[in-house]
């Protein structure tokens, strides 16, 4: 039988729906959600995310502030248009896109930003409330496949998870988030022995490695949820990490590349800066 496709445009279609209401609400009371997005370097993805981060924006009637930075910038004067936003009463999230030049120290640049303010779940702080159960700003990628699973009513109690990367950006929060619905998870990586054995005990199998196609129907058991969140950029254009073709036909539900996680995680950033602001105005 086809497998259910997990389709990311409609299930972003309903969260930015809800997003547009609570907009609403806010402007009631006289609040117009904002958010920083800045930039250092010219890397062209971070471009193109960004300028997409953007046109969300302007869309929803979200303000807009962007902050891009010559990828010389020193850390002191990144610090300070950090700290800019931080106090600035207009702004409800900061994000600042990864990756960024190497001379920069990430983990500095992430825990300037007011966790308040931090759309982007990243913060310490806000890793810490995952880690402990409690309300805070989820990482969006992650939080946004939490959010396509429920959409359908995919059954996530007592499953086997496989969680394919350990990433902070994706991996690591991907875990804790099925584990805190009660998924048996499991954490993969480069090292692990047998992945496609380790993988085939998945009932819901989450590929986030950046390696086009590497999760071929060997990794796959008959009836798995799968969800592929790599985007790789290779010359017959935008493919997952799951070689989708091979994979279909065992699965019961798969997200394809591109239309599946990718539009969750702006809708999901988008919803968090809504949250922020809801947060910080109340
Ligand atoms: N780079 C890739 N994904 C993300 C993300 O969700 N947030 C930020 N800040 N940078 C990213």
């Amino acid at each position: 039988m086809a497998p259910l496709i997990i389709d990311g445009k409609t299930v972003s279609a309903a969260v930015e729906a809800e997003t547009v209401l609570r907009i609403a609400a806010l402007l009631e009371r006289g609040v117009t959600p904002g958010l920083a997005v800045v930039l250092v370097g010219e890397d062209p993805a971070s471009q193109s995310y960004v300028k997409m981060k953007e046109r969300d924006c302007e869309r929803l009637g979200i303000r807009s502030f962007d902050a891009r930075l010559p990828a010389d910038i020193t850390q002191e004067r990144l610090n300070d248009v950090i700290d800019g936003f931080n106090a600035d009463p207009h702004v409800h999230g900061i994000l600042v896109q990864q990756p960024f030049p190497r001379h920069l120290d990430v983990e500095s640049v992430v825990e300037r930003i007011s966790p308040a303010k931090d759309v982007d779940g990243f913060h310490p702080e806000n890793l810490g409330k995952l880690m402990r159960g409690v309300p805070g700003h989820r990482a969006c990628t992650p939080w946004g496949v939490m959010r396509m699973l429920d959409h359908y009513g995919l059954e996530l109690s007592g499953k086997r998870a496989v969680v394919v990367g350990r990433s902070l950006l994706v991996g690591k929060p991907m875990g804790l988030m099925l584990l805190e619905r009660n998924c048996t998870v499991t954490y993969c990586h480069s090292r692990t022995v047998d992945l496609p054995a380790v993988c085939r005990e998945a009932d819901i199998l989450v590929a986030a490695i950046g390696r086009p196609k590497m999760i071929g129907a060997e990794y796959v058991r008959e009836g798995a949820v799968v969800i592929d969140v790599g985007i790789n950029r290779t010359e017959a254009g935008m493919v997952g990490d799951v070689d989708f073709d091979a994979v279909a036909p065992i699965c019961s539900a798969i997200t394809p590349v591109p239309g599946g996680v990718g539009p969750m995680t702006r809708a999901i950033l988008m919803s968090n800066t809504v949250g922020a602001a809801e947060a910080l105005t109340a």
